[in-house]
Formats: structure tokens, C-alpha cells, sequence
């Protein structure tokens, strides 16, 4: 097995390098001309790495020659100041000018594209847990050309019989990220990109509730922004499903190999949602921070099914919230390197 992965200096990319050359792979890693984050990959052996845009047909011709399978990780997830046009651009058209070339060299047994829970509506009330078959109705322009990016897959899979798979993630995080979560800092950005713009696809569950940052504000008060925090609403907790990277990588391997996912998407995600309140409560143990109750006029929950991942792939997720912040107090104390950090 030959395998070319693309976004192989990213978050859930430097982990599947590195998990592929595990299981014996031959591996080639594409990453952004002059990505500084490409160093991740120095320490991993025997790995091939080419440098190539998704807006540059002519390298990812060459990128995709003589290889048997593609893992689809690039792609553009900062929003920021960044044009909106290139979310569609290197989420949708990029992943047609990599199926091209794989079409023209051939072809590959597998193609398997990272897509996003973002493709799925944010509902309020929530329907949850979303199975597979939610309809894929994305708020905001990231998941949109994600899911563009599926649609063309899908077609070009047909035209041209390429075995392809879909894993939709939830959040994924690596464990130093994860220890940030549920902390008034985390909380304060998220509501300040909802209330900035819509360019969060949580932005519909505020539109009823532009009160929300000041009650939020208001409650926190003068409180440090790594003090453990928990949303609540009328319906209890809020929830969220995190996602290890580790089983992250994990979830795509299975799907990459396991000849009975062909065909099919699958969300990929922890065992359970991790609620607010049991979120707050991990860290504050664990870091030993102060802990606030904040109660909002909404609860917001957004969780996804596994049993098809379970099922079809024999998908096991091992890592739940408090494995992941013990893991980054693990790495900080340097015990641990059982994840590349998403940035270095
Ligand atoms: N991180 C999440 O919470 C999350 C959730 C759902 C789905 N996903 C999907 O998982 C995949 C991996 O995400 P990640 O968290 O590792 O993101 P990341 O931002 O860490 O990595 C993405 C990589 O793509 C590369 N890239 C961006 N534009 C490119 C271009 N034009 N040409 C070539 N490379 C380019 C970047 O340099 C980066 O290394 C993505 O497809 C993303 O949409 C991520």
C-alpha cells in the first residue's frame, strides 16, 4: 500500500503519517509549499514528502503518481480574515483537481475524504445524536464547500469507479487543545465569532438570542480566562462531541482499509459527548481552577451517532475528555508521545 496524504502537516495529517508508517505503509506526505509545520514530520522515517497547492493541478499530478490509496486531509478550517472564496476553492475544487489526478494516474483501491459534522444543521431544539443520513443542510460557507467537496467526490467516484469512503468528524482536537476547552476563555471566543459574523455554523441557535454574549459577560464577570465553566439552558447541560485525534486517525485508517466501508460515509467521533458541566468539572479538578455555572437561554448540543463506524468498521474510539487533558498533563511533564501536537 502506497498512500498519499494530503494536509500531512496538519492537526489530524502529521498523526495518520505516522500511524500509517506504523501499519507498514509506504507513505507520501503532501504538505503546503514552505509550511512551517511541516518540521512535525523530521522525526518520522522513511517518509516521502512533496510540496503541493490543491490550487496547482501540475503538482498534484505529480503528488498523485504511482500511488494505491489517498488520504483527503488538506484543507482550508481557519476562517479569520481569510476571502471566502478560497474555502470553496480548496475544499471543493481542490478535491476535484486531486481526483483529477488521480484519474490520470490511474486510478487508486481507495480515496478517502475527512469531511466535517459541519455539513449537518445545527437544529434548535437539536435533534440529536445525528446518524449518517441527517439531511446535510451546513450554515456557513466552510461546511458548505465541504460538503461540495463530498458531492464531487461522490460523482467522480461513479464516472470513473473509484472506491472512495467518508469519515465526517466531530471537533477534533490533539490532548493540549483539549485541556483548553470548557474554560471561560474558550467559551468567550466562540461567542465573540458568533456575535462577529456568520462565519460559525452555530450562528442560527444565537439569532433568537443576540443577548447572549452579555448574559455570558455578564456572568463571568471579572473571572481569568482559564477558570473552568459551565453552559446550561433550558434543556440542562450543553454538549459537544470532542474528538481525539488519536482516534481521529484511527477512524481513517479502519475506513481506508476496511474493504466493507467502500462507498459508504461515517461519522467519527469519542464514545459519548462530553457535557458542559462534566467538561468543567474535569478540568477544574485536573488543573485545580475555579469553576462557574452559567445559565443561558438556550442549550446547545451537538452530538453524532457511532454505530455505523462501530459496526461496519469495528471503530473503537479510546480516548474520552478526561484521557485527553491527563494526556497533554502527561506531555507537559514530557511521559507522553502518543500525538504529534497540532502545532509546534
Ligand atoms: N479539526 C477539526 O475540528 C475538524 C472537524 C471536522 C473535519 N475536519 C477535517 O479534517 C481534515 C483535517 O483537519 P485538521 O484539523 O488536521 O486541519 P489542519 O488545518 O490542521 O490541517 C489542514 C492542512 O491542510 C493544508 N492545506 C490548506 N490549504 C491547502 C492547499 N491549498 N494546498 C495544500 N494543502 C493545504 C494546511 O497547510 C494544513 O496542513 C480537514 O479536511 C478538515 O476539514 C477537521
Amino acid at each position: 500500500m502506497k498512500v498519499l496524504v494530503t494536509g500531512a502537516a496538519g492537526r489530524v495529517g502529521a498523526n495518520m503519517v505516522r500511524r500509517l508508517r506504523a501499519a507498514g505503509a509506504d507513505v507520501r506526505a503532501m504538505v503546503m509549499p514552505g509550511d512551517p509545520q511541516r518540521a512535525k514530520l523530521d522525526t518520522l522515517d522513511g517518509v516521502e514528502i512533496v510540496e503541493a497547492d490543491l490550487g496547482d493541478q501540475h503538482a498534484i499530478d505529480a503528488a498523485s503518481r504511482g500511488v494505491t490509496h489517498v488520504v483527503h486531509l488538506a484543507a482550508q478550517l481557519v476562517r479569520g480574515d481569510t476571502p471566502v472564496d478560497r474555502f470553496y476553492d480548496v475544499n471543493a475544487f481542490g478535491t476535484l483537481r486531486l481526483l483529477e489526478g488521480v484519474v490520470k494516474n490511474g486510478g487508486v483501491e481507495r480515496f478517502l475524504l475527512a469531511s466535517t459534522d459541519g455539513t449537518y444543521r445545527p437544529g434548535d431544539p437539536p435533534l440529536v445524536p445525528l446518524p449518517e443520513d441527517t439531511p446535510q443542510e451546513p450554515a456557513d460557507y466552510y461546511g458548505t464547500a465541504k460538503l461540495l467537496g463530498e458531492v464531487i467526490l461522490r460523482n467522480h467516484a461513479a464516472q470513473y469507479d473509484i472506491p472512495f469512503a467518508i469519515t465526517r468528524f466531530a471537533t477534533v482536537l490533539d490532548p493540549v487543545e483539549a485541556r483548553q476547552h470548557f474554560r471561560v476563555g474558550s467559551v468567550r471566543a466562540l461567542l465573540r465569532r458568533v456575535e462577529l459574523g456568520r462565519d460559525c455554523n452555530i450562528w442560527p441557535l444565537f439569532r433568537e438570542h443576540p443577548e447572549m454574549v452579555g448574559l455570558f459577560d455578564e456572568a463571568v464577570g471579572e473571572a481569568p480566562d482559564d477558570t473552568a465553566v459551565a453552559l446550561s439552558g433550558p434543556n440542562g447541560s450543553w454538549s459537544i462531541h470532542l474528538l481525539d485525534v488519536r482516534d481521529a486517525v484511527e477512524g481513517v485508517y479502519l475506513a481506508l482499509t476496511v474493504p466493507a466501508a467502500a462507498g459508504r460515509a461515517f461519522n467519527i467521533t469519542a464514545a459519548e459527548p462530553t457535557t458542559f458541566e462534566h467538561g468543567a468539572d474535569v478540568v477544574a479538578e485536573l488543573d485545580g481552577v475555579p469553576r462557574l455555572d452559567v445559565r443561558l437561554p438556550l442549550t446547545w448540543r451537538l452530538e453524532m451517532t457511532v454505530d455505523a463506524a462501530r459496526d461496519v468498521l469495528g471503530y473503537r474510539p479510546r480516548h474520552d475528555f478526561r484521557g485527553m487533558v491527563e494526556s497533554a498533563i502527561a506531555a507537559d511533564r514530557g511521559a507522553a508521545d502518543s500525538f504529534i501536537p497540532a502545532r509546534i
